[in-house]
């Protein structure tokens, strides 16, 4: 099948994506697919049918329906670790049951988010309180997918959020915490603990500095902390009574976590009401993503895609440019859902993968990127894949023209990677100031777009909670689905440990704990020219 798939590639040539419009008038159509009213559009890709049929019969060689269906209904798909993965059960709120090991979760799920709600409510009414009156701030003490997610929602809704101010620590630079609390009372601060395992260093670091504020500052963290973790008997030890702490099963992955209790400040900024709008957005996305047919199913044709640039065609990277402010950490986000989950090595059994892993996923909202990195992306060597994203409305109705330019700039850039200008087209422009000859030629070089660079657009009505939900679920599926191709397991991340331990091993060489024998000499060398600024007793002991 990838030889199928390789040989369509090379078969491509110097192939124009613009003349495949030439060549099929409805391509726009027949290239694009929908969800509720959101619309996926990859016609400026250079896939044609015989291609995307291709695509598909991979994907379906690949079990994506018995795969799905097993994720779906709590078969345990995290092979590695032996759990299911059914972050999607959060989400099921209005649905039938969803059974782990014989047992339906659901009932345990609608009381957790409604244990949820009540706290919402009340720290959102003022009838929770910190030691000095109603809770102005909270602040989220995470990392990786217990922040991403909530602090790229948070600032998705924000035209949403009309209660306390939420802030967010996850790194352990002490920096972070500092400039975060500054200004916040730590007698009306609400801080929540989020840590799936609560272990995470970082984070507990960061939540025993923040008690110690608190504290000084006349603060009482007995009624202005919560948690949020799968690891009670932790939370316990910490000190967060019972009432104040949310919990969710193993299978709720990490960077899949939002849905539930990690989605707690995401709750508490727009309410339960808009909260459920979120879930239920992505719900039916879920939906749309167990019932549509393969060709018309937006998890699947965006993750094939992806799969047609990445592992048939070698980009390395991919570029993800939401013409939406508010999208401002979906970029950040995306990199730990897509990074952490498919960037490995090794296939569900063990062996090595033979194709490329998932790509590098980066980018920034637009119209910014395109004063700063596009010139790349249109004229640097490499072919950066480009996923663009619009509303058509903003939530500045008074402000109708700044989307009227937002789109006309994102459906610019589409066009100029697809269409990009060419030599004589840029020497009739510079012909103009003057110039003949070799200077003429050298001017115009310089202003060739080579162009028949690819790209896709997701357009949606406006960046609604239920919008939202659609979104990320349909990212969550497009890793679930690349992941089936390629044969690896997206839920687990070891990758993350190694340095996770040697950490903990160059930490008591920091503090002088133990002499570092073993250590390279270049670790040794960093650490004796850190020592030396820092000066004696700079990190404590
Ligand atoms: O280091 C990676 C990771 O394990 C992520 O997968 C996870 O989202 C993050 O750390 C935080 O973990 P926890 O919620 O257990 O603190």
């Amino acid at each position: 099948m990838w030889d199928v798939l390789k040989s369509k590639a090379e078969g491509i040539g110097s192939r124009r994506i613009s003349t495949l419009f030439d060549d099929d008038p409805d391509r726009a159509e027949r290239f694009s697919a929908r969800a509720g009213d959101m619309l996926f559009d990859f016609s400026k890709t250079n896939i044609d049918a015989d291609t995307l049929n291709a695509l598909l019969a991979l994907c379906e060689a690949s079990g994506l329906a018995d795969r799905r269906a097993a994720m779906f209904s709590g078969a345990p798909i995290n092979v590695t670790e032996g759990r299911a993965v059914l972050h999607t059960a959060l989400r099921n709120i209005d649905k039938g049951p969803v059974t782990v090991d014989g047992e339906d979760v659901m009932p345990g799920v609608r009381e957790t988010l409604d244990r949820m709600r009540a706290f919402a409510k009340a720290v959102r009414s003022g009838s929770a309180r910190g030691a000095s009156g109603a809770f102005t701030d909270i602040v989220n003490i995470g990392i990786g997918g217990s922040d991403l997610g909530p602090v790229m929602a948070c600032g998705a809704l924000a035209p949403y959020a009309d209660g306390p101010r939420c802030h967010f620590v996850s790194n352990v630079d002490g920096a972070h915490l500092a400039d975060t609390i500054r200004h916040l009372d730590p007698t009306r601060t609400l801080v929540i603990v989020a840590s799936k395992t609560f272990t995470t260093i970082e984070t507990m670091t960061n939540a025993r500095s923040i008690r110690a504020w608190m504290i000084n500052g006349g603060g009482d963290p007995g009624r202005q902390f919560a948690a949020l973790s799968s690891a009670l008997d932790k939370t316990a030890e910490f000190g967060i009574p019972d009432e104040r702490v949310f919990g969710f099963a193993d299978w709720v992955g990490g960077r899949y976590s939002m849905w539930g209790p990690i989605g707690l400040s995401i709750m508490l900024a727009i309410g339960p009401k808009d909260f459920d709008a979120f879930l239920k957005g992505a719900a039916a996305m879920d939906d749309h993503f167990r019932e549509a047919p393969l060709a018309e199913n937006l998890p699947v044709l965006l993750a094939l895609v992806g799969i047609w640039h990445r592992q048939v065609l070698g980009y390395a990277t991919r570029a993800v440019l939401p013409y939406d402010q508010r999208l401002l950490r979906l970029p950040a986000y995306l990199q730990q859902l897509e990074m952490e989950s498919n960037g490995k090595s090794v296939t569900m059994d063990g062996a090595d993968l033979e194709i490329p892993s998932g790509p590098v996923v980066w980018g920034e909202p637009g119209t910014n990127g395109q004063h700063a990195f596009y010139q790349l992306i249109h004229q640097g060597t490499d072919i950066v894949p480009c996923e663009f994203m619009i509303a058509a409305e903003g939530h500045e109705p008074d402000l109708g023209q700044h989307q009227r330019l937002l789109i006309a700039n994102c459906l610019a850039q589409s066009q100029a990677l697809m269409l990009g200008r060419s030599l004589d087209e840029a020497k009739a422009m510079v012909a103009g100031e003057g110039l003949s000859g070799d200077a003429l030629d050298t001017a115009a070089r310089h202003r060739v777009f080579h162009g028949n660079r690819p790209s896709v657009t997701l357009a949606y009505p406006r960046l609604t909670p239920h919008v939202l939900g659609m979104i990320v679920a349909l990212y969550e599926h497009r890793v679930f689905v690349e992941g089936v191709v390629l044969g690896i397991n997206s839920y687990d991340q070891f990758g993350v440990e190694l340095g996770k331990v040697l950490a903990k091993a160059i930490d008591p060489v920091l503090c002088d704990r133990d002499a570092g024998d073993g250590l390279d000499g270049s670790t040794t060398g960093l650490i004796g020219y850190l020592r030396t600024c820092a000066g004696p007793g700079a990190w404590g002991t």
